[in-house]
C-alpha cells in the first residue's frame, strides 16, 4: 500500500486555496525522520531529488543487467547436453527477463519511462553489470555462472530486500527466491560434471579460473573508491558495503569449492584466523573499468544484440498499441 502520509487533507473542510503546502524544509525533515525510523519510502511520498536519481540509476542499471544477463546463457540453450538441462536453462533465462521487467516497473514508479531507460542502454549511456561482457565458451560456463555469478548476485541482492524504497525492496524479495534456485541448479550441474571424465573436470576448472576474478569485481569498486556508497548507505538503499559483500561471498564460496573439488585461482587465498575471514589477492581494477567503460570482450556484441531485439520487436509494440487504441475507442463508443 502506498502511504498517504504527505497527502494534503481533502474533503469539504479544506478548500484548495486554504490548504497549507508544506515547505521544502518540512518535507525534508519528514523524509529524514522516516529514514531515522527505517521506514519505507513509497512512490507518492516526497523524496529528495538526489535520492530519486540514485534509485533510478541503480534500479535501471540493475534491470539492464538482468536482460543483458540473459544473453551469455541464452547462447547455450540450443546446445544444452540433455532435455532436462535445456528445460532448466530456458526457465532460468526467462526468469532473468522477468526480473528485468519487475525492475523496470519499480524504476517507472520514480517517474522515468521504460523508453527513456532503454534508450540510455541502447545508446551506451547506461551501465549494466560488467560480468555479462565475458563470453561463455563451454557448457561448464553455464554451471559456473549459476554457482558463482548468481551466488555473487544473491549476496548483493539479499540486503536489497531491506532497501528503503518500497517497490524496489518488494521486487527484490521475489527475485532473490528465484536467484537462489539459479545458484543451486548451477552448483548441482557442476557436481555432476565433477563426477564425470577428466575432460569434464578440466572443463569445470577452466571455467572457474575464467570467472572467479570477474565475480569478485562484480561487487563494485573498493569502498574507498566507491563514489555512491556512503550516501546510498545513509539512505538505506545499500545496506552492506561493496567490500563487506565481496568478503562474505569469498568466505561462503571457499568451502563450496572444496566440496566441488575445484581450486579457486588465487594463490593468496587463505584463512586469516585473526580476522576470521579469508585473505585474497589483488583484483585487477584496470580490467574491470576497461570492461565497464565499453571495452570488454563482448560489450559491443551484447549491445548490438539488445538493439536488434528492440528493433525486431517494433511491430509487436505497434500492434499492441493499435489494439489498445481500438479497445479504448470501442469502450468510449459503448459508453456514449
Ligand atoms: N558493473 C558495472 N558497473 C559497476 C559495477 C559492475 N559490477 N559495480 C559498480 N559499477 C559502477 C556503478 O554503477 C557506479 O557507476 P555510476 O556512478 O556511473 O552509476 C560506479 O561503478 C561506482 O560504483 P559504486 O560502488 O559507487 O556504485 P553503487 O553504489 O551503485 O554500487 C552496485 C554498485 C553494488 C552494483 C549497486 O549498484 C547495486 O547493488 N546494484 C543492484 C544490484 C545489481 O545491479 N546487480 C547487477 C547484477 S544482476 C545479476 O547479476 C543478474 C543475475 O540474474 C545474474
Amino acid at each position: 500500500m502506498y502511504t498517504q502520509a504527505l497527502d494534503l487533507p481533502d474533503g469539504p473542510q479544506a478548500a484548495p486555496a486554504a490548504r497549507a503546502v508544506p515547505s521544502d524544509s518540512a518535507l525534508q525533515s519528514h523524509f529524514d525522520a522516516k529514514m531515522e525510523r527505517d521506514e519505507k519510502v513509497e512512490p507518492r511520498d516526497w523524496m529528495p531529488d538526489h535520492y530519486r536519481k540514485t534509485l533510478v540509476r541503480q534500479i535501471s542499471q540493475h534491470a539492464h543487467s538482468e536482460i543483458v544477463g540473459m544473453l551469455p546463457e541464452g547462447n547455450w540453450i540450443s546446445r544444452a547436453p540433455s532435455l532436462k538441462r535445456k528445460a532448466i536453462l530456458i526457465a532460468k533465462v526467462q526468469d532473468e527477463g522477468g526480473h528485468g521487467l519487475y525492475l523496470y516497473s519499480a524504476a517507472e514508479t520514480l517517474g522515468t519511462s521504460r523508453d527513456q531507460m532503454l534508450h540510455a542502454l541502447h545508446t551506451g549511456k547506461a551501465k549494466y553489470s560488467s560480468i555479462f561482457n565475458y563470453p561463455t565458451l563451454t557448457w561448464a560456463d553455464v554451471g559456473v555462472i549459476g554457482w558463482l555469478v548468481d551466488g555473487a548476485a544473491i549476496m548483493n541482492q539479499i540486503p536489497l530486500c531491506r532497501c528503503s524504497y518500497g517497490p524496489y525492496a518488494r521486487a527484490m524479495v521475489r527475485i532473490c527466491k528465484e536467484e537462489s534456485f539459479h545458484q543451486r541448479q548451477g552448483y548441482e550441474s557442476l557436481l555432476v560434471m565433477m563426477q564425470g571424465t577428466d575432460a569434464q573436470k578440466a572443463m569445470v576448472q577452466d571455467a572457474v579460473n575464467r570467472w572467479w576474478w570477474k565475480c569478485l569485481a562484480m561487487f563494485g569498486p573498493p569502498d574507498a573508491d566507491s563514489p555512491n556508497s556512503a550516501q546510498s548507505q545513509r539512505w538505506g538503499i545499500k545496506r552492506i558495503s561493496n567490500d563487506d559483500l565481496r568478503q562474505s561471498f569469498i568466505d561462503a564460496t571457499v568451502p563450496q569449492a572444496q566440496v566441488l573439488g575445484v581450486t579457486l585461482p588465487d594463490p593468496d587465498l587463505k584463512w586469516n584466523e585473526a580476522r576470521q575471514h579469508h585473505d585474497h589477492g589483488p583484483i585487477d581494477w584496470d580490467e574491470f573499468w576497461s570492461t565497464v567503460n565499453g571495452n570488454g570482450p563482448c560489450n559491443k556484441e551484447r549491445l548490438a544484440t539488445r538493439v536488434a531485439a528492440w528493433e525486431d520487436g517494433a511491430w509487436v509494440r505497434d500492434a499492441a498499441l493499435a489494439h489498445a487504441r481500438k479497445q479504448q475507442a470501442r469502450s468510449l463508443k459503448e459508453a456514449a
